[in-house]
């Protein structure tokens, strides 16, 4: 009787863990996917950007999409918890462990960023065309973190 009941008990921790594994793997495939979407949301916003300088789009379009950067990148570390290195669903992207180890150079990373973003969200607001380039040039953070923390996978 007490090895059926052994038996018994181990069943349900299997089951239990399981579950709590099934349940981990889940929330990552959702943090990547969230991830991406929001980096693909800002490059969108990059490019709205990108237009207005080349005269291709309005100035509200611009100040839209600076406003949306300006609030998107202090939350960048939000989509970046543990355990999440990746891969993305093509396989070919992920996270660079230093994201974890050096975790202050990469919230250091995207405090940069977001102050480039919102000095570009203020030239944008000022519509002088001139201030705008200068603060597009300037917003270099973008690349510096995916060459410091982005994986090339494949
Ligand atoms: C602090 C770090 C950091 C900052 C800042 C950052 N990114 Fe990323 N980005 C990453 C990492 C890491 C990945 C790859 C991991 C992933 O997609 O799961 C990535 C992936 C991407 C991708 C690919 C998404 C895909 O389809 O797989 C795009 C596009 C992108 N970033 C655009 C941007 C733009 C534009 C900015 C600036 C406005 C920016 N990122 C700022 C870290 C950053």
């Amino acid at each position: 009787m007490k090895a059926a009941r052994f038996l018994i008990l181990g069943a349900a921790f299997v089951i239990g863990a399981t579950t709590s594994i099934a349940a981990v793997a889940q929330d990552k495939e959702k943090v990547i996917a969230d991830r991406q979407d929001l980096m693909k949301k800002q490059v969108r916003d990059w490019i709205a950007i990108r237009n207005y300088l080349a005269g291709n789009a309005d100035q509200p379009v611009a100040v839209a999409a600076a406003d949306a950067l300006t609030k998107s990148l202090p939350t960048v570390s939000n989509y970046f918890p543990p355990g999440t290195a990746g891969p993305t669903p093509d396989g070919k992207w992920g996270t660079k462990p230093e994201v974890w180890t050096e975790h202050d150079k990469f919230l250091a990373a995207v405090k940069k960023v977001s102050e480039q973003v919102a000095a570009l969200d203020t030239a944008v607001k000022s519509g002088d065309k001139a201030k705008v380039e200068v603060a597009f040039k300037d917003l270099d953070g973008c690349n510096a973190c995916h060459n410091a923390f982005r994986a090339k996978l494949q």
